[in-house]
């Protein structure tokens, strides 16, 4: 049969006002209610799968998956997933289970995913679904953190998501009002001392008030992108932001110093923070950090552990850690360092006892 191309060329150009004509009179029911035909439903899974395999292929994977940041993603499923695919020990809320596809369990779902896979799905979410994209691109560790958590969830009891997610300061709000509830909020994470509850979380015990609260704000306004805090900070009623960094400043940070991950690189680690690297252009870093009358938006360092001022330090030097109005000069500080410059002054900062160095102006 010959085709009639002049037939085809018109019917192709009027397809799509038919299409259009069908949508305008209403003819789509995108009621979720009856829920999606048995072949639209293959249909759409088919291809979401098929995508997130493909787009995996393009994510560079850890040689290990960070486990030490489990606790701190057990928190941000807490606020951030659980309302949607429920918890150990929490069942989905029932609007969750009306959306249409329905978020899952995802202990029953993990396993049909790789690593990659789960980071692609975490970071960009899934269009059409409901299922949201990490709150910020701006970095990947967190991602990585989260899919380290999701590996743990198949055969994690309820009493252990409890314990990582909420610590003992008892089941958050859904949006923390009173100041009581906004301190059992950062408990969660941060332990009822400030001295954080896992190593990619920061002392607050002792740090400065103005620091704190600076940080606070460039959180909940992503000028410091970190989709954790961001998550963190707005459950929270930013009227109480000054008395939150009141408190914390005014705890005592406790504890015996921290061994060195690596005491091999203690000295090195000693000889940049007192010295500076001139060649690199790398001015020493107790010349701003541990002057105990400097400005007290320079952080004490002192003390916090040392994955937290590793993290920090990769952030500053990619250009994507953000802070308080001066964190462009600590930009320019981490510029010149190398891997290897990080992971000295890492362990070196991380041993030291964390009063000495609090800013007191
Ligand atoms: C507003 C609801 C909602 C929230 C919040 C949410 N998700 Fe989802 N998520 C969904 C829905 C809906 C799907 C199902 C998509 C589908 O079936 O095609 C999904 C799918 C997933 C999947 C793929 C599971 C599978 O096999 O279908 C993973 C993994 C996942 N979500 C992880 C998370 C994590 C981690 C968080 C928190 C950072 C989160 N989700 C927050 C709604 C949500
Ligand atoms: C789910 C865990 C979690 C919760 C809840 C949480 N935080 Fe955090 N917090 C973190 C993590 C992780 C970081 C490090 C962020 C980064 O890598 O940039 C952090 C960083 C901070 C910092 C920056 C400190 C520094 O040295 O730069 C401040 C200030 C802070 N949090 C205060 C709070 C307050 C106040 C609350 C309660 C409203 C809170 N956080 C709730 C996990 C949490
Ligand atoms: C010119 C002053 C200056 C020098 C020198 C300096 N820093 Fe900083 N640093 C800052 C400021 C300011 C911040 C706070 C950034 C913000 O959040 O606004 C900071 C933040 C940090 C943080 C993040 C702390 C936290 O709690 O999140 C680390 C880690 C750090 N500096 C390490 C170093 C190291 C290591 C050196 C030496 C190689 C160094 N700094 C040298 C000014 C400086």
């Amino acid at each position: 049969m010959r085709v009639n191309w002049r037939h085809l060329a018109i019917v192709l150009a009027v397809l799509p006002f038919i299409v259009l004509f069908v949508a305008w009179i209403g003819f789509f029911n995108v009621g979720a209610s009856s829920g999606h035909w048995k072949i639209t439903e293959w249909f759409l899974h088919f291809a979401m799968r098929s995508a997130v395999r493909t787009y995996a292929l393009q994510v560079e994977v850890p040689h290990e998956l960070p486990r030490h940041a489990i606790q701190t993603a057990a928190g941000h499923f807490a606020r951030g997933c659980a309302i949607c695919h429920g918890a150990p020990g929490e069942p989905r809320s029932p609007a969750a289970l009306r959306m249409l596809p329905q978020p899952p369990e995802l202990a029953q779902k993990i396993g049909e995913w790789n690593d990659a896979e789960l980071f692609r799905i975490v970071k960009h979410g899934i269009r059409f679904t409901g299922m949201p994209a990490w709150p910020t691109q701006a970095r990947d560790d967190e991602v990585w953190a989260m899919v380290a958590f999701l590996r743990a969830l198949p055969p994690m009891e309820g009493e252990v998501y409890r314990q990582l997610a909420y610590g003992a300061g008892g089941t958050p709000s859904l949006r923390a009002v009173t100041i009581d509830q906004a301190v059992v909020e950062c408990a969660r994470c941060h332990g009822n001392d400030g001295a954080g509850r896992s190593s990619t979380i920061p002392v607050l015990a002792g740090q400065s008030e103005a620091y704190i609260l600076e940080s606070l704000l460039a959180f909940a306004d992503e000028r410091r992108p970190s989709g954790i805090m961001a998550l963190a900070s707005i459950a929270v009623d930013n009227q109480h932001f000054p008395e939150l960094a009141r408190r914390y400043a005014a705890m005592k940070s406790v504890g015996p110093p921290r061994p060195a991950p690596d005491p091999s690189l203690l000295e090195y680690g000693r000889a940049i923070a007192t010295k500076g690297i001139v060649a690199a252009n790398v001015p020493a870093c107790v010349g701003c950090h541990e002057k105990p009358d400097r400005n007290p938006h320079y952080p004490n360092i002192a003390g916090q552990p040392s994955a937290y001022i590793k993290a920090q330090l990769e952030l500053f030097r990619t250009g994507t850690r953000g802070g308080t109005r001066y964190s462009h000069l600590m930009a320019k500080v981490a510029k010149g360092l190398t891997d290897h410059d990080i992971e000295a002054l890492a362990n070196y900062f991380a041993t030291l006892p964390a009063s000495t160095a609090t800013a007191r102006r």
